[in-house]
This record gives C-alpha cells, structure tokens and sequence, in this order.
C-alpha cells in the first residue's frame, strides 16, 4: 500500500542517508515551483533558495533548471555513500549520484547554519520543506522575518490536516526533526497573514504559497 507522504507527494522522492540510516525525502521539484512563480509573476524565476537544504538535492535541481540556487541547513549530514542512490522526478526513476552533491557545501552554495542567524533572505524563491514546523509558536514570527524579501515563500509542512488523514491508514507521520509546530492549514494561513504575507494552499503542489505584502 502506498504511504501518506508517497500520496500527497508524488512528483519527487529521493533517498539519502541521515546519521541513525537511509531514508526517502518527499519534496517537491523546483520546476514545479518555478513555474507557480511564472503565473504569479509573468516572469521566470532567477533565484532560489532552500532553506533546510539537508544533502542539497532540491538545490541541484533548481539549478540544473537554470536558477542561481543556494541554501542552508543547520545540521551537516553524513557523506552520502548509499549502493542504490535513487530519485523518483515527475513520476521516472533515475539513479542520481549523491556524492557530487558534496560540492555544493564545498563551495559554500549551501551552508551550515540556522534560518535563525541568516540575514533577511534574498531571492526570487524560498523554499522550506518542513522548517517551519520546526520552531515553536514564538519563535515563528522572528523565522518568517526572514522571508519579508523574498518574492515568493514557498513552504511544504505537515499540518493537523494531515496528521489526522495519516492517522485514518493506520500511520504516524514522521519526519527528520521533531515537529513543534502541528496546526491546521486556516492556522498557517492566518500566521503568514498576520506577519506580512498574502497566502494560499496551493492544492497542486500541497504547499502554502505566501507573497510578501511590503513589495
Ligand atoms: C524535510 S528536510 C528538507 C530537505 C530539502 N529541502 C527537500 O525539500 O528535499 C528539512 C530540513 O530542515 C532542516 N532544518 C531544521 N531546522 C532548521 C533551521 N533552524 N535552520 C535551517 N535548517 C533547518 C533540517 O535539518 C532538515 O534537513
């Protein structure tokens, strides 16, 4: 039987190796994220950034795609020497080569560090796959700060929604950090409302898509 996340997240999966064992990261592909910001915009996107990079995949790909995409991540995880590395993009599978990812932290495109002692993010797009659900209710404000100058805030995260759909087959979500933050999808969007965003669920893409008001 297929699992929540391989059901709200078909269009890119891949695995990668963590300190406690291998595992499948969902997410979702930078082209896809591009192209909302081209129907919002009417233009390309020129900039990405991911915030919460973990090996640097999602990086890779918005490059690859043609943008200048960098990121960070505030843990450094282990050298990625899996037999099998894989990656499921737009519904293929490709053998992808970890280890070439390590150049991007080499070079300093992807650093360690948290959002929290990050300047205000520059770029076209930021992403945060699960980061948000990392912080505590007070501390939220001060992260979503970050964004204010940005173009567009794209942020992928469990919500109570969720939790309970899983719940209905018989799973527990669970994801690479200890969430602190589970609250239903009208709570996000009021929270990104509150602190200077006009925002959306995106029901294509599952994810809040929040635009700074202050442009
Ligand atoms: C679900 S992974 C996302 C990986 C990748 N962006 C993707 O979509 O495939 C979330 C990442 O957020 C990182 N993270 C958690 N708290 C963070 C913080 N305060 N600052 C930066 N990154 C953080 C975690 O270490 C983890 O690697």
């Amino acid at each position: 039987m297929r699992c929540y996340y391989d059901i709200k997240y078909p269009y890119l999966q891949y695995s990668y190796t963590d300190t406690d064992g291998d595992y499948i990261m969902f997410s979702v592909p930078p082209a896809m994220l591009a192209h909302k910001y081209y129907t919002v915009f009417n233009k390309q996107p020129e900039s990405f950034f991911d915030c919460g990079a973990a090996i640097g995949m999602i990086v890779q790909l918005a490059l690859d795609y043609g943008m200048d995409a960098r990121g960070i991540d505030i843990k450094r995880y282990p050298p990625q020497h899996q037999s099998f590395p894989w990656m499921k993009h737009m519904g293929k599978f490709y053998a992808v080569p970890h280890a070439k990812l390590q150049d991007l932290f080499d070079s300093g495109r992807i650093e360690i560090k948290s959002v929290l002692d990050c300047e205000p993010v520059k770029s076209d797009i930021a992403y945060c796959n699960g980061t948000l659900t990392y912080f505590d209710e007070q501390t939220l404000p001060n992260v979503l700060s970050k964004f204010q100058n940005v173009k567009m805030l794209c942020a992928i995260h469990n919500t109570t929604e969720d939790v309970n759909a899983a719940k209905e087959l018989g799973e527990k979500l669970g994801t690479c950090n200890e969430p602190r933050t589970i609250k239903p999808n009208k709570w996000w969007i009021k929270t990104f409302n509150k602190n200077g965003f006009n925002a959306e669920y995106d029901y294509t893409l599952r994810t809040f898509i929040a635009i700074p008001r202050q442009r």
